[in-house]
């Protein structure tokens, strides 16, 4: 076996490769034996434990880790789902930014509508990272496909007019994180780019509106409920 792996020689370079895949698939099989028996959850699928580790590691200095605010822009389900690597599950999970292309200005407090295929309507609001989620028991009968739309009022939980509001026209089949067609960076063919409320990023300026630090300061007001399920 261990031979065959590194041998130096023509045929290495075509079957080496697959192996060495072989082995580490074994190695994480015994990783998983070893971290399954201290209760966090653990997957075999490779191409999965491939995707989560592509997003690479939290990034301590943009966000408190672990946390609601973190790893914005990625895709929340990936591993907030039975495959792990996090406990909780999410059923939906996104982050909405004010621009097509500043991955730092992202929107507080804006109101993401959800109509499932069994025309239940729930609405999600974002905390100051711009990130939304949804836990599997806090909507369990979630029916796909879902139509969405974001909308962000002038003052949220006191002027609830409308400041901008955007409707996805396509509905989303099945995909729980919204980052996974809304590539983070990424706006061409294969993506329509960051959930944004303005089309460029002057129009956002031209408005003025502040952006919130996050974690957010103590006079932050962090909306809860969506008006329409205020009572
Ligand atoms: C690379 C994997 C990964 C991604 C992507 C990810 N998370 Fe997490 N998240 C974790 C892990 C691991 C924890 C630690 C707690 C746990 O295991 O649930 C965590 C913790 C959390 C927590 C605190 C624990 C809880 O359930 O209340 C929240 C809230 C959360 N993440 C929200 C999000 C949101 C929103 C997104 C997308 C914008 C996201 N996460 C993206 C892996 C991830
Ligand atoms: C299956 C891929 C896919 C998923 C998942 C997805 N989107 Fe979209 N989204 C698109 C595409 C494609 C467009 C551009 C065309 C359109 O509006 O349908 C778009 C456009 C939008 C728009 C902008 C419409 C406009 O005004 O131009 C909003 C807002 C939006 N999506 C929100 C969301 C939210 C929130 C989520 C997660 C709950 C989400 N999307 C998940 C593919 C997706």
């Amino acid at each position: 076996m261990r031979r065959t792996i590194y041998q130096h020689d023509a045929n290495a370079k075509h079957e080496g490769a697959p192996r060495l895949a072989w082995v580490r698939g074994l190695l994480a099989v015994g990783a998983c034996v070893a971290v399954a028996s201290i209760g966090s959850s653990c997957n075999l699928d490779p191409v999965h434990r491939a995707s989560v580790n592509g997003l690479g590691p939290e990034e301590a200095d943009l966000y408190p880790v672990e946390s609601e605010y973190h790893r914005p822009g990625e895709p929340c389900a990936l591993c907030h789902s039975t495959k792990g690597p996090a406990d909780s599950v999410f059923v939906l999970g996104g982050t909405v930014f004010w621009g097509p292309d500043d991955y730092n200005a992202r929107v507080d407090n804006a109101y993401v509508r959800i109509l499932d295929a069994n025309k239940t309507k729930r609405c999600f609001v974002t905390n100051c990272n711009g990130n939304f989620y949804v836990r599997k028991e806090d909507f369990s009968k979630i029916t796909f496909p879902l139509l969405v739309s974001v909308e962000r009022t002038v003052k949220p939980g006191q002027d609830e007019s409308t400041l901008v509001i955007r409707r996805m026209s396509s509905h989303i089949g099945r995909e729980a994180s919204c980052a996974t067609c809304h590539i983070q960076g990424l706006r061409d063919f294969a993506s329509p780019g960051q959930i944004r409320m303005f089309n460029s990023e002057q129009e956002f300026k031209d408005k003025n509106i502040p952006l919130i630090d996050c974690p957010p300061p103590e006079d932050f007001v962090q909306v809860q409920k969506c008006p329409e399920d205020v009572n």
